[in-house]
């Protein structure tokens, strides 16, 4: 199928009031799709979750503030310019609709999203590998609509309602990145943050931090990126997907984690260059190598934090480099000591992301 053709297919799938032959009639539809447009597919329908469940949250505070009654048709189309710009496809459909049917829309997508992940898990792992690295590239640009939709408003002095922080999580579900796998974990350092049960999907970067923090990186080709605490290897796969010509190793000491985040980048055929090793990073022994970008997502005890940063400043020395912080991170390379040795931060997601590059 040519790009965009699979639209009327899937906007009559969301509109379907009652299945005849479920999920018969979803599967039958998504078989004659590509794997473009399964990508397509995936990527639109988990934002319509998001965007419908948006739309009838600002219909409700119009409604409160409003005296006059709201034309649903209008109220609709204005949103179809900014925050429904992503799927401008469905928007006759919605200006035909009311709120509950379009309500009807956002539960289709629900089952059409997991009869995609579930068709994609299916599929070779070449397909699967372009699947995903597809749906990365239409997620990357619809964070960077949010954020600079977010900025315009934030300029009027208003809010953007919508909110796509969690909207693609189901790529866990793509990737077998299961986080509950923790379950029943016993920490094998007392005290350590993150390590021990019920640490749940905090324990990951959102994958808008991922793409963000790889839309604004620039990697250089050939250059090599380090995760210093790599988890379930959430960061090492979006990178390994979208940037197949930089090398991707994570450092990760709770073996379980590296175990998952290895196997999803073997499913995705991308082991070649994307690696994850168990490894405690407070080794006196272990020497963290040489790359071009470390990311770290706050995550260490202070003596591993001493150990990793006096080995990236020995490095610095050697090369430029670009530290990557998520979260609290940030506040240990702006310490007084440690604030003369690195740029000051360029700061995304307000500050939630920072990039320290070295002198
Ligand atoms: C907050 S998670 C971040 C995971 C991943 N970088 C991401 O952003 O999705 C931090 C990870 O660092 C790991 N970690 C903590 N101390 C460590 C150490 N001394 N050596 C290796 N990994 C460590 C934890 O087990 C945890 O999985």
């Amino acid at each position: 199928m040519a790009n965009n053709s699979y639209k009327p297919a899937l906007q009559k799938l969301l509109t379907e009031t009652k299945f005849v032959d479920f999920p018969g009639d979803i599967e039958k539809t998504l078989a004659t799709f590509d794997i473009s447009d399964l990508a397509h597919t995936f990527v639109d329908t988990a934002f319509l979750v998001s965007a419908i469940t948006f739309v009838g949250e600002e219909r409700w505070i119009q409604g409160q503030n409003s005296t006059k009654e709201i034309v649903f048709a209008k109220f609709i189309k204005k949103l179809f310019k900014e925050e429904l710009s992503p799927v401008r496809f469905l928007h006759e459909f919605f200006e035909e609709s009311s709120l509950e049917g379009i309500a009807q829309a956002s539960r289709n997508a629900v089952l059409i999203e997991d009869a995609v992940i579930k068709l994609a898990r299916r599929k070779t792992k070449e397909d699967l590998r372009v699947f995903s690295a597809t749906a990365l590239k239409l997620i990357s640009e619809l964070f960077e609509l949010e954020h600079q939709l977010t900025m315009a408003k934030q300029e009027l002095g208003l809010h953007l309602g919508l909110s796509l922080y969690r909207t693609f999580d189901k790529l866990d579900v793509v990737f077998n990145l299961d986080y509950l796998a923790d379950k029943g974990m016993v920490s094998p350092v007392e005290n350590t943050e993150r390590l021990y049960e019920g640490a749940g999907v905090g324990v990951q970067s959102g994958y808008s931090t991922a793409v963000t923090a790889l839309r604004y990186l620039n990697l250089k080709k050939g250059s090599r990126f380090i995760d210093l605490g790599s988890g379930y290897g959430r960061v090492g796969i979006v990178v390994g997907l979208m940037r197949p010509d930089v090398e991707v190793i994570g450092y990760e000491y709770v073996p379980h984690r590296v175990q998952i985040a290895t196997k999803a980048a073997q499913n995705l055929d991308i082991d070649k260059h994307v690696t994850f090793l168990v490894q405690d990073l407070s080794a006196p022994d272990f020497k963290i190598p040489l790359a071009d970008t470390y990311y770290i997502y706050d995550s260490f005890s202070d003596n591993t934090y001493n150990h990793v940063i006096s080995q990236l400043l020995e490095i610095a020395a050697q090369r430029k480099i670009t530290i990557v912080t998520k979260g609290n991170a940030r506040f240990r390379f702006e310490t007084p000591e440690q604030r003369t040795k690195w740029s000051s931060p360029q700061e995304l997601d307000n500050g939630n992301l920072c990039f320290f590059r070295s002198h």
